[in-house]
């Protein structure tokens, strides 16, 4: 695809299914290589990410049939892994990688994972230290980097608490201490996304405690699971942003992942006058799923700090874009995470909006995007720097700009959603852009 032109304007008008949850996909993925049986996953994710750790469990000897959305999965059990032949690749994913990281630290053999330029710059301490207080072996590239070498052994349980509000090393503790020699906890300051909790559950792990506190048992008997994964809200995002961005847009988004942990962004809109509504909603395997409908309409602005950070991390590129189409604008502080996820995501999207002509304050933990009153958008060309979130919010800004963008190495939208463009154009009757 290499640069992709985004036209202005368009009308909104549909009703969507979208693809399978990034987040969750993982998760069901790994837990069903660790599971007795064969699982049947479908709706898993279209996200690039995803098929990284389908590759990473193939190289654990893990057999896979993948057909479109939906994926067998023929798991061995805990000890079923086999020791990898060649370096294991989670490309550009950080959860690929953290999240197997815990489960390579509990097996009785040695593994490499790395990743892509990017994710080989991600910070890996932060897993490192609570699996190697576990008792794996972990050596990284200098700098606490990928690749890691992983001895893993017989570990230990432990009473972590992350310094980092994360998901993705709540999920690689929990994950070794499936093979742990007693009781793990995990604590949090602010709860992040629960979906490795809920998986475990539905494959047969025993779980005690709250939202801020959780404890695994060793050893369960993992069995195979017929799941489907719900629609991917942080992906739904980018849509109910290009529709509140184009004037007499509605949407409807089917069967998409309400997950409370997940879902505080409904809220941030509905907080600025953004009018999101929920309906039918309903509990699949431990997740909350339901139809969002939205439509156009003049929104607010508002402020994003604290613990709002953690619980919209993967929504913050889009809610910033949105600033210049608000009245008040955009302002996020506490997010200095931003900065280490697949680009510095507050560098990305300053000089994004900026060359676009927003009026935009760099902090050093998040930024301000000024409102309507700076003026409107131009096009301009901008450089997402391989990051599928700064693609695809930078787009949906463009759709309201003076004139057209161009979106440089916009194939990078793959790493989430593949069909962004496609999906996009067609939703705003420019299928043929
Ligand atoms: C994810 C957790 C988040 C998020 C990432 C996916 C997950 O990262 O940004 O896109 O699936 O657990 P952190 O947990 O490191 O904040």
């Amino acid at each position: 695809m290499g640069k992709k032109v985004v036209s202005a304007g368009g009308v909104i008008d549909g009703v969507v299914e979208l693809p399978g949850d990034k987040s969750i996909s993982h998760r069901y993925a790994i837990l069903a290589g660790l599971a007795e049986g064969t699982s049947v996953i479908s709706n898993y994710s279209s996200a690039a990410d995803c098929r990284s750790t389908l590759e990473c469990l193939r190289g654990l000897g893990i057999e896979i049939e993948a057909v479109q959305g939906t994926v067998k999965i023929a798991g061995k059990g805990l000890d079923g892994l086999r020791e990898p032949r060649r370096t294991l690749d989670a490309e550009n994913s950080g959860s690929t990688m953290r999240m197997l990281a815990g489960v390579l630290a509990g097996q009785p053999f040695k593994s490499t994972i790395t990743g892509d330029a990017s994710l080989r710059k991600r910070p890996m301490r932060r897993i490192m230290e609570p699996l190697r207080l576990m008792g794996a072996e972990i050596r990284s590239a200098e700098g606490d980097r990928a690749p890691l070498k992983i001895r893993g052994g017989r570990l230990h349980a432990i009473d972590y608490t992350p310094p980092t509000p994360s998901a993705q090393v709540k999920s690689a503790v929990l994950l070794a201490g499936l093979y742990a020699d007693g009781i793990t906890t995990v604590r949090e300051s602010v709860a992040t996304r629960d979906h490795t909790e809920v998986a475990l559950r539905e494959f047969g792990a025993k779980l005690e405690g709250s939202r801020n506190m959780i404890r695994i048992h060793p050893r369960p008997k993992l069995v195979a699971q017929q799941l489907t994964v719900p629609s991917d809200l942080s992906t739904a995002v980018f849509l109910i942003g290009a529709t509140l961005v184009l004037p007499d847009s509605s949407l409807m988004l089917h069967n998409v992942g309400l997950n409370p942990t997940r879902a505080k962004v409904l809220d941030f809109f509905t907080s600025i006058g953004a009018p999101v509504k929920i309906a039918t909603v309903q509990m699949r395997s431990g997740e909350l799923v339901g139809d969002v409908s939205v439509r156009s309409a003049p929104i607010d602005g508002g402020a994003i700090s604290r613990s709002q950070v953690a619980e919209m991390i993967d929504e913050l590129p889009m809610l910033a874009a949105l600033g210049p189409y608000t009245e008040k604008g955009i302002e996020i502080h506490d997010a200095q995470e931003l900065r280490v996820k697949e680009s510095d995501r507050i560098a990305a999207l300053a000089e994004g909006l900026r060359l676009m002509g927003a009026k935009v304050e760099e902090f050093p933990d998040g930024l301000r995007v000024a409102g309507r009153s700076a003026g409107k958008l131009r096009g301009a060309k901008v450089d997402p720097r391989g990051d599928h979130r700064i693609a695809m919010a930078l787009s949906v800004a463009a759709l309201g700009a003076q004139g057209e963008t161009t979106i440089l190495d916009a194939e990078c939208v793959g790493v989430s959603f593949p069909e962004f463009f496609q999906t996009l154009d067609k939703l705003r009757g420019k299928e043929k852009n």
